[in-house]
């Protein structure tokens, strides 16, 4: 969940720096809607277009004050950063205007101005030159003498007023010429018009007519046209000079309008000015905007020239029409890349999710086999206590059943002791049952109750022979639970020679030290465990030799097969019967194959009784063997003529005590290692007898003997025969 927020973020920066710059919002109020402000708008939509810098809201107030009040008040609440404003009266809009400067909104005032300084910057062309230029013109073109109409602007509004001051002035300087009428306007060719036409009678003797603006001209002009002829018409006047079909140059190219005035819109300049204010660049309060006259004399180059200016506008709209579409492409493609993104990165996340659920998954299979283990193992040391103590009942029960004691008892006494074995049996069974239900494991290999039936049909059905002498066999027992060595060592001391240990590292130096005929040991104990014990056993070159019987509660097969996995040679589960032990063990020492002459057959394998196990499981031991008698053979045979040759230098340099040497010889062999040694010289004397050339008493030497008299003993002792006969 973490992760998805990480990501969520990640895109949000991303998109946020794909995002375009925070642009100005800039507000545009213009109090009317006409192509004179047309032209503008579209200025100063052009010039954001290159610059890319602003968001424009225009707003059209159409001429009407009220409105544009509440068009300025919305535009402020709108959070432009800046006011454009052409105030449509003077009064009227100051307030508004006003309110939006005290906010802090920089406001530039263009072209009409209001009683208030409250603004940033102002933007116009002189009005009163404008209006006094007419003037002048018009005297001169009457040379000083003449009649005028003048037809105002809106009432109230400041270009109105001062184009009216500047004509006056102008005029004042021609006493002669009159303002016959003067009648208002308010910017419209309607209304000029109808000023026009309201007149009860229209004067007969005007000039010119000078119409506050080329509009208010023409308006003048179709009204004068519905009454008089067209050579008697007055001339007409007006400003604006806009270009295009309508505008003033094309009035005054074809006459309709004698002369105008440019009045610039520079929707450009108004927007640098803007931009300069919003950066906090250095700016110009005041700009006055130059304008120039148009009169017949310039009216058609002129119109040309905003012919041809016309065209190349239309192309850059043209181009800017085409980078809005690529740019809208661009858009859309980089939206594409973000949600492709998004998209990579959810089928990452989903990977990641599926790949840690299967890992948990995993996990969590691990940690149960984990647990399952640990009962098994858990059942399996129950197993191996209850089965130790039963082996303590069940083995002294058995024992004291067969005594003479027993018999004795009483017929409720003997009862009982029926009850106790027979009880202690059950007990006994009951328990293997629950373990084994427990561990659950019946796999198809030999179960250990099996092994114990095939153990004890395989065993010879007499006990061992009572120990008679010092050559009786030595076993080895090793186990942690000094009971069971208490009741091992009363089992079986009356027929060997017993040695015990408490764990597997001190049973490895007591059958490194005695190397008993047998050893016996627990599995499960501390410091070393039984299975390990045994392997060491088995790879060591002094004991290898001898037979390990693992005494255990393990009743698991896969614990059986590493029980023969480490080279034992036999399995005892607990509880055992006395009989079962001494039967095994007798078994064991007894089938052991003797190697009877290693000079006549040395790899004949040592003896092994044990269920099918794969040969690598058990051929270490055998091979450690015939590694050893072929070392110990090898030996023998290169200093057989030395007649200093003794046990005691064969052992040191076999890397054995004397005594290892003689126990392993003898559990290998049945002989002993000077047995050994004289048969060995005795089958290489019988070889060089056949070799005429030689004496009886130097082939006596020849093999090691230091007399002759008793190699003649010796070789009849072996071969029934005398040296000399054989010869014959
Ligand atoms: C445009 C216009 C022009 C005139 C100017 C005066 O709206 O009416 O024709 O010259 O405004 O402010």
């Amino acid at each position: 969940m973490r992760f998805l927020l990480y990501i969520f973020l990640l895109l949000t920066i991303f998109s946020s720096c794909n995002n375009e710059k925070t642009k100005y919002k800039i507000g545009i109020s213009q109090c009317s809607g006409d192509v004179w402000r047309n032209k503008q708008n579209s200025e100063l939509k052009m010039e954001n277009n290159i610059t890319e810098k602003a968001e424009l809201c225009f707003a059209t107030a159409f001429d009407n004050s009220e409105r544009q009040i509440y068009q300025i008040d919305s535009l402020v609440k709108l959070g432009i950063d800046l006011l454009i404003v052409a105030p449509n009266q003077e009064k009227n809009i100051s307030q508004a205007i006003d309110k939006a400067f005290d906010s802090g909104i920089p406001v530039i005032v263009f072209e009409r101005k209001t009683n208030s300084k409250k603004y940033t910057a102002f933007v116009s062309a002189d009005n009163f030159e404008m209006g006094y230029q007419t003037g002048l013109y018009i005297c001169k073109q009457l040379y000083g003498r003449g009649n005028v109409m003048e037809i105002l602007g809106l009432k109230g509004s400041s270009p109105a007023k001062e184009r009216h001051e500047g004509f006056l002035k102008a005029l004042n300087e021609f006493p002669n010429v009159k303002v016959v009428s003067t009648l208002q306007g308010d910017w419209t060719e309607q209304t000029a018009y109808n000023a026009v036409k309201s007149l009860k009678e229209l004067p007969q003797n005007i000039d010119f007519v000078f119409g506050h603006n080329d509009r208010t001209a023409l308006g003048a002009r179709k009204a004068f046209e519905e009454v008089f002829e067209k050579d008697s018409l007055p001339k007409f006047c007006g400003i604006d000079g806009l270009p295009g079909e309508t505008g003033g140059i094309k009035l005054v190219r074809d006459t309709l309008l004698d002369m105008t005035f440019i009045y610039p819109t520079r929707g450009d300049l108004l927007l640098k000015l803007a931009f300069d204010i919003l950066e906090q660049k250095d700016f110009q309060k005041e700009t006055l905007l130059t304008s120039s006259i148009v009169t017949k004399d310039n009216a058609n180059v002129l119109y040309l020239e905003a012919e041809e200016m016309q065209h190349q506008w239309e192309k850059l709209e043209m181009l800017q029409e085409k980078a809005g579409q690529y740019m809208q492409q661009l858009n859309a493609q980089k939206t594409f890349t973000v949600l492709a993104g998004i998209v990579v990165i959810l089928l990452m996340v989903l990977a990641v999710t599926v790949y840690r659920y299967f890992i948990q998954k995993e996990r969590i299979a691990e940690e149960r086999e984990a647990l399952n283990k640990n009962k098994l193992q858990f059942y399996t040391d129950i197993s191996h206590q209850l089965r130790t103590q039963l082996t303590l009942i069940e083995g002294p029960l058995s024992t004291l059943s067969s005594t003479d004691e027993i018999k004795k008892l009483s017929p409720e006494n003997s009862e009982m002791f029926t009850v106790l074995c027979r009880n202690t049996s059950r007990l006994s069974e009951l328990i293997n049952r629950l373990l084994e239900s427990q561990s659950g494991k019946h796999s198809g290999g030999l179960s250990f109750s099996e092994i114990d039936t095939m153990t004890v049909k395989t065993a010879p059905q007499d006990t061992p022979a009572v120990k008679t002498s010092e050559n009786a066999f030595t076993l080895l027992i090793v186990d942690d639970n000094a009971d069971i060595l208490t009741y091992l060592k009363r089992i079986l001391s009356p027929f060997y020679n017993v040695v015990e240990a408490s764990d597997g590292n001190l049973g490895l130096q007591t059958a490194e030290k005695e190397v008993p005929d047998l050893i016996i040991s627990d599995i499960m104990m501390p410091v070393m465990d039984g299975l390990e014990f045994c392997r060491r056993v088995k790879e060591n070159i002094i004991t290898s030799h001898i037979p390990v019987i693992l005494l255990t509660a393990r009743s698991l097969d896969e614990n059986f097969v590493e029980g023969f996995k480490s080279g034992a040679d036999a399995y005892i589960t607990k509880p055992f019967s006395e009989n079962l032990l001494l039967a095994r063990i007798d078994n064991l020492l007894k089938n052991r194959h003797l190697l009877k002459n290693i000079w006549e057959k040395v790899s004949e394998p040592v003896a092994k009784e044990q269920p099918e196990i794969k040969e690598e499981e058990v051929s270490k031991p055998a091979i450690v063997e015939d590694a050893f008698i072929k070392r110990f053979k090898e030996y023998v045979d290169k200093n057989l003529a030395d007649s200093e040759l003794s046990v005691e230098t064969i052992a040191a340099d076999l890397g054995l005590s004397r005594v290892q040497l003689y126990r392993k010889i003898k559990a290998l062999t049945g002989c002993t290692p000077v047995d050994l040694l004289r048969k060995a010289r005795l089958s290489l004397g019988k070889e060089m007898l056949k070799d005429c050339t030689k004496s009886v008493s130097e082939v006596a030497y020849a093999c090691g003997f230091t007399s002759p008299a008793y190699f003649t003993k010796c070789f009849k002792d072996e071969y029934g025969v005398a040296p000399g006969d054989g010869r014959k």
